[in-house]
């Protein structure tokens, strides 16, 4: 658990971290459920019912990971008003990334012209947006970077078997990002409950194509290079897990539950947000969907959907919302941010260590 400082403690060297702007990319191309239809043995009331699913968007071939990320950045730094020269540092998160290395952060630092940032890579599946926004809120809390843009962008197509029903249905392409900054008074994030449970390694992977199993014609073969899940043991942890931690994380920062204003929770599956927000006991009009119309995008999925709940003006300064994500390793993923709205005009050059 990281609880960053209140104002009951007073620290010289660590300042509250806000999300000041929020950028996304979704591909224009629409894969439907009655697409689907024609390419494997399923049934747009099979795939809505199961999964909550109508419509996903889904890249052009050879489209990578670093466009999505890049373009995602570029609305995020357009609606803040400032350039890609005034940022730092970029992390992303992914498991698609262009390719094994260099690194995805290189190729969108060059590609939105980010002359003074440095970044690297993060991979937490599901739960890397909110383990990169952890790891990048840590740099602007000690001053080591002013500004910093936490991405999550999966091509999930990529890494997608088309002739499996089980996982075809599921997942879609997009990029989201934030940008944070030192926090003014009554915004910030509050804290984090993040973890890791590697004994479920194996439910949900993409076995070949790494060191232990480098690319061969077998492997391809074998269809190793796509991603294969458990479903259900995935769905159980999920519903499990994301409640739990969220519930510790409210109870380790002081609040209870009905002063949560929005749960923003990983878009896998509208059964298991329906089933994470029933056990927070949040009423469906406080939890934000997305997965209708974009499935899930993997580390896209929460910055995405947080964009979404913007655009539809649903959250307002003050409110308490939650990011919630369970993903392959397992990972989990919780942050707490008391939300202060995007701030359109340049930085003031007046910010503060204070929070809410
Ligand atoms: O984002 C990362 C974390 N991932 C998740 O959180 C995903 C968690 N898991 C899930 O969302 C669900 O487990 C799935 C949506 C993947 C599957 O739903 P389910 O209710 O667990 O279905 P199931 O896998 O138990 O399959 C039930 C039946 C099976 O048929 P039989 O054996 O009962 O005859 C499947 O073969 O549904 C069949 N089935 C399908 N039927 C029509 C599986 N996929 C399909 C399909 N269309 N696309």
């Amino acid at each position: 658990m990281i609880q960053l400082p209140t104002p009951k403690e007073p620290s010289q060297a660590i300042r509250r971290v806000a999300i000041t702007a929020v950028g996304a990319y979704l591909p224009d191309r629409v894969l439907s459920n009655d697409d689907l239809e024609r390419m494997v043995d399923t049934s747009d009331e099979w795939i809505r019912e199961r999964t909550g699913i109508s419509e996903r968007r889904i890249v052009d071939k050879g489209t990578g990971c670093s466009f999505l990320a890049s373009r995602a950045a570029q609305d995020a730094l357009r609606r803040r008003g400032i350039t890609a020269d005034d940022i730092d540092l970029i992390v992303v998160a992914t498991v698609t990334p262009d390719m094994s290395f260099p690194a995805t952060a290189c190729l969108v630092q060059d590609q939105i012209g980010a002359s003074r940032a440095w970044g690297f890579d993060l991979s937490a599946a599901c739960s890397g947006f909110n383990f990169a926004l952890a790891a990048g809120t840590q740099f602007v809390a000690s001053g080591a970077a002013e500004r910093a843009l936490v991405i999550g962008a999966d091509v999930m197509s990529s890494i997608t078997d088309y002739e499996d029903r089980a996982t075809c249905i599921l997942f879609g392409d997009a990029g989201g990002a934030v940008l944070l900054e030192a926090a003014q008074d009554g915004e910030g994030i509050l804290g984090f409950n993040n973890q890791v449970d590697g004994s479920g390694c194996d439910l949900l992977k993409m076995p070949a194509g790494g060191s232990i199993r480098p690319p061969t014609h077998e492997t391809v073969e074998r269809k190793e290079h796509y991603l294969q899940q458990q479903g259900k043991a995935v769905f159980r942890f999920a519903v499990r897990n994301s409640a739990d931690a969220a519930e510790k994380l409210l109870a380790e920062l002081g609040f209870s539950r009905d002063e949560v204003s929005f749960l923003v929770c990983h878009q896998a599956n509208a059964r298991i947000i329906d089933a994470v927000a029933r056990r927070l006991q949040l009423p469906p009009e406080r939890v934000v969907k997305t997965i209708h119309k974009y499935g899930n995008t993997t580390a896209a999925s929460i910055p995405t959907a947080l964009r979404d709940a913007l655009d539809r003006a649903l959250l307002a300064p003050g409110d308490l919302v939650l990011f919630s994500s369970v993903g392959a390793g397992l990972t989990i993923g919780t942050a707490a941010i008391r939300w202060g709205g995007e701030r359109t005009a340049p930085a003031s050059a007046e910010t503060n260590s204070t929070g809410p």
